[in-house]
C-alpha cells in the first residue's frame, strides 16, 4: 500500500526555464522546509553554483504532501543538472523516475534542451507532464507553448498546468496533476535486491553517499551489498531520504529513493548508472544504460609554484573522491615543469574544477588551453592517442591524424538559418539535414569537429541569432582531416605549453592571431620578447614585446599609503598568475589566448 502513495519523478526543461524555482514553490507549498529555511533555489546548495545560476550536482528530496481526496502521498523529486556537459547524469537520475514535468518557458517555447531531455525521458519511459511556466510574463504564450509541445514532441499539452514559478500561480494545481498522472512506482518487495546509482557524494565524515532508486528488493543497515560492475562488496552502514537534510531510516524498498552509505572510499570505487545488489543472493542482470563516460576536453593543470606539484596531487586525488569524471595523469611540461593532464567533460566541468580547486584547496594554479583528444597514426601502425598538442609526432611519423566529431542540432526560428549555416560551415562542419518543425522552427544538423565546439562556437551561434539558436551535440567518432601542430616560440624557445594544432588552410590565419594576441597579454619585461609561431622549423608569423623603459617599482614607494597598497595587493594577484617561463613572464591568460581567436 505503502508503494502506492508514492510518486518518483524529475523536472526537466531547457535551461533558464525555472527548474530550480518550481522546484522551489513545491517544497514551499508542502512546507518541505519552512520559509525562513528556503532560500533561494533550495537544491543547488554548492556555493559555485548559486554563483553561476547552474544546477551541476543533482539532488533528491523527499517530500510529504496530502491530496485532495485526503490520502498522504510521498514525493521524491530528483533535481537534474542543466548544461550538456552532464547529459549522461540526466540520463541516469530520469531512471530513477516514473515521471517527469516538462517546463516549459511561455514566452520561449520548446527549445533544443527541451526536445533532448524529452528524447532522454522517453528514452527511459517516463509519463511525461508539461508545464507551461513564467506565464506572469507579459510575453507569455502559453497556447503557442502548448501547441509547439503538442507538434514538435508528440505529446498532448491541452491539459497541461500554468504556471508560475514566480508568483506560485498554480503550483497547488500542479501537485495534484502529480498525484493524478505520474503512476506509482512497482517493484518486487521480496526479489532480491536491485538499485541503480543514480548519483554520488563524498562526505568527510561518512565516506560516499550514494544516491539510490530500490527497484526491487529492500536494503537496510547491515546488509551485505555488492556493486555489480566491480564485483566489490560493502556492508551498508546507513540508509535514508534527503528531506532535504539527511533523515535516517530503517529501510528503503522497492520503489523508493534514497541514499545508502557503506564505507566507500570514493566516488570512482561507483559509477553513476551502475547496479548495486545483496552479495548473498545476488540478482540475475544489472540494470540496463550503464555506460562509463570519457572525458571530452583535456587540458595541462600546473602549479604556479612548482615546490606546490604534491599538495596538487593531494588536492587533486581528494577532489577526484567527489568528481568520478575528473581524470589526471602526470604530465612534464619544459616550460611549465611538473604538472597533470586532466580530462574533463566539457568546458564548463573544466571551469568548475579550476575554479573550487583554487578556492577550496588554496591551489594557485595555471591551466593549458583546452584541447580533444587526437588520434595519430603511425607508419608503424599503431595509434597514438594525442591528448596534448605538443605531442603530436612531426609530419612523416604518421600517416595521418584523425579528430573527433560531433553530430551538432542547432534549432533555431526561420529567419536566422542563414547565419548559423554559414557559421557551422566555417567551424568546419559537414551538413546533414534541415528539418522544419513547424513553420516558425528549424533543426540544422551538421556533422562538426569537436574542436570547433568546445571553443567558442556557443558564444558565436548565440551572437549570431541574437540568442534564439540552442545547441545540443554528441560524440559520433573520429575522422581523419589535415591538422597541423603550430608551435609558439619565445625568445627562440620552442613553448611546449602554448602549441596548438589547428586544420592547415586556417594555420597561417590561426598562428596570426595566436603571436598577435601573445603580445598583448605577454606585459613588458626589462628585454625584448620575440614572439614566434612556426610549423616545424618553419616560422609562420611574429611579433614584438617591447622592454619596458621606466622602473615601475618607484611607483610604490610614492603617493598616499592606499594606493600603495592596492599597487601591491594587485602586483600580488597579478603575480599569482605569472609564470616564468625561461626568462620570461607569462600571465595566465596566455595559455588561454588560443580560446580567444576567431
Ligand atoms: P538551471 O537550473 O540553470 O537549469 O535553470 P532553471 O531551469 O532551473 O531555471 P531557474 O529556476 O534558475 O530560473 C531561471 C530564471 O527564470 C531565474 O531568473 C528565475 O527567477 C526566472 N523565473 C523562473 N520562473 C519564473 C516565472 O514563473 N516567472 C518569471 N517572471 N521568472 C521566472
Amino acid at each position: 500500500d505503502y508503494q502506492k502513495h508514492i510518486r518518483n519523478f524529475s523536472i526537466v526543461a531547457h535551461i533558464d526555464h525555472g527548474k530550480s524555482t518550481i522546484a522551489d514553490r513545491i517544497l514551499e507549498l508542502t512546507d518541505t522546509v519552512s520559509e525562513r529555511q528556503l532560500k533561494n533555489q533550495m537544491l543547488d546548495d554548492m556555493p559555485l553554483e548559486r554563483e553561476r545560476g547552474i544546477t551541476i550536482k543533482m539532488n533528491s528530496v523527499e517530500i510529504k504532501y496530502q491530496a485532495q481526496d485526503g490520502a498522504d502521498y510521498i514525493f521524491h523529486l530528483i533535481d537534474t543538472p542543466g548544461h550538456v556537459d552532464f547529459s549522461y547524469e540526466v540520463s541516469r537520475s530520469l531512471a530513477a523516475c516514473e515521471g517527469a514535468l516538462l517546463v516549459v518557458d511561455a514566452s520561449q517555447g520548446v527549445q533544443a534542451q527541451t526536445l533532448a531531455n524529452t528524447y532522454l525521458a522517453i528514452d527511459n519511459d517516463l509519463e511525461i507532464l508539461p508545464v507551461i511556466n513564467k506565464i506572469d510574463l507579459p510575453s507569455a504564450d502559453p497556447d503557442q507553448a502548448k501547441e509547439e509541445i503538442t507538434e514538435m514532441l508528440g505529446i498532448d499539452a491541452s491539459n497541461a498546468a500554468e504556471v508560475s514559478g514566480k508568483t506560485g500561480q498554480g503550483i497547488a494545481e500542479l501537485l495534484e496533476d502529480i498525484v493524478q498522472n505520474i503512476p506509482a512506482p512497482t517493484g518486487d518487495l521480496t526479489a532480491p535486491l536491485k538499485a541503480l546509482i543514480f548519483d554520488s557524494k563524498y562526505d568527510d565524515y561518512r565516506g560516499v553517499v550514494l544516491s539510490v532508486r530500490i527497484e526491487e528488493g529492500t536494503v537496510k543497515p547491515g546488509d551485505q551489498i555488492k556493486i555489480m560492475n566491480t564485483g566489490k562488496e560493502y556492508e551498508v552502514t546507513e540508509v535514508g531520504v534527503s528531506s532535504p537534510h539527511p533523515v535516517k531510516k530503517d529501510i528503503l524498498i522497492a520503489g523508493d529513493v534514497g541514499y545508502l552509505t557503506a564505507n566507500i572510499k570514493s566516488v570512482r570505487e561507483t559509477r553513476v548508472g551502475d547496479t548495486i545488489t545483496a552479495a548473498e543472493n545476488p540478482t540475475a542482470e544489472p540494470l540496463p544504460g550503464y555506460r562509463q563516460i570519457p572525458p571530452m576536453v583535456y587540458s595541462g593543470m600546473y602549479p604556479v609554484d612548482n615546490a606546490k606539484y604534491d599538495d596538487l596531487k593531494e588536492a587533486l586525488q581528494k577532489f577526484q573522491l567527489n568528481d568520478a569524471a575528473l581524470e589526471f595523469e602526470p604530465e612534464t611540461s619544459t616550460a611549465l615543469g611538473f604538472g597533470f593532464r586532466c580530462g574533463f567533460l566539457g568546458l564548463l566541468h573544466m571551469d568548475v574544477v579550476q575554479e573550487r580547486l583554487e578556492q577550496e584547496y588554496d591551489m594557485d594554479l595555471i591551466m593549458t588551453a583546452p584541447s580533444v583528444d587526437y588520434h595519430a597514426m603511425m607508419n608503424d601502425g599503431s595509434t597514438k592517442v594525442i591528448d596534448n598538442p605538443a605531442d603530436l609526432p612531426t609530419a612523416g611519423e604518421y600517416q595521418e591524424v584523425q579528430e573527433p566529431y560531433v553530430k551538432a542540432e542547432v534549432m533555431v526560428p526561420n529567419d536566422f538559418v542563414g547565419p548559423v549555416m554559414e557559421l557551422c560551415q566555417r567551424k568546419r562542419g559537414d551538413f546533414v539535414t534541415m528539418d522544419y518543425l513547424d513553420k516558425y522552427r528549424v533543426n540544422v544538423i551538421y556533422n562538426m569537429p569537436l574542436a570547433e565546439i568546445i571553443y567558442d562556437f556557443f558564444d558565436d551561434l548565440k551572437s549570431s541569432t541574437k540568442g534564439y539558436a540552442s545547441l545540443d551535440y554528441e560524440i559520433t567518432g573520429y575522422r581523419a582531416t589535415d591538422l597541423v601542430k603550430i608551435d609558439i616560440l619565445l625568445n627562440k624557445q620552442v613553448i611546449d605549453a602554448l602549441s596548438f594544432i589547428a586544420h592547415r588552410d586556417e594555420s597561417q590565419k590561426r598562428a596570426r592571431q595566436m603571436t598577435s594576441m601573445l603580445k598583448k597579454l605577454i606585459p613588458r619585461q626589462n628585454f625584448e620578447v620575440d614572439i614566434q609561431g612556426a610549423i616545424g622549423a618553419k616560422i609562420i608569423s611574429r611579433a614584438t614585446v617591447k622592454p619596458y623603459r621606466k622602473d615601475v617599482t618607484w611607483k610604490i614607494h610614492t603617493g598616499d599609503p592606499d594606493r600603495r597598497a592596492k599597487l601591491l595587493e594587485k602586483q600580488k594577484r597579478g603575480k599569482k598568475r605569472m609564470k616564468s617561463v625561461g626568462r620570461v613572464e607569462v600571465p595566465q591568460d596566455a595559455f588561454m589566448a588560443v580560446l580567444r581567436m576567431n
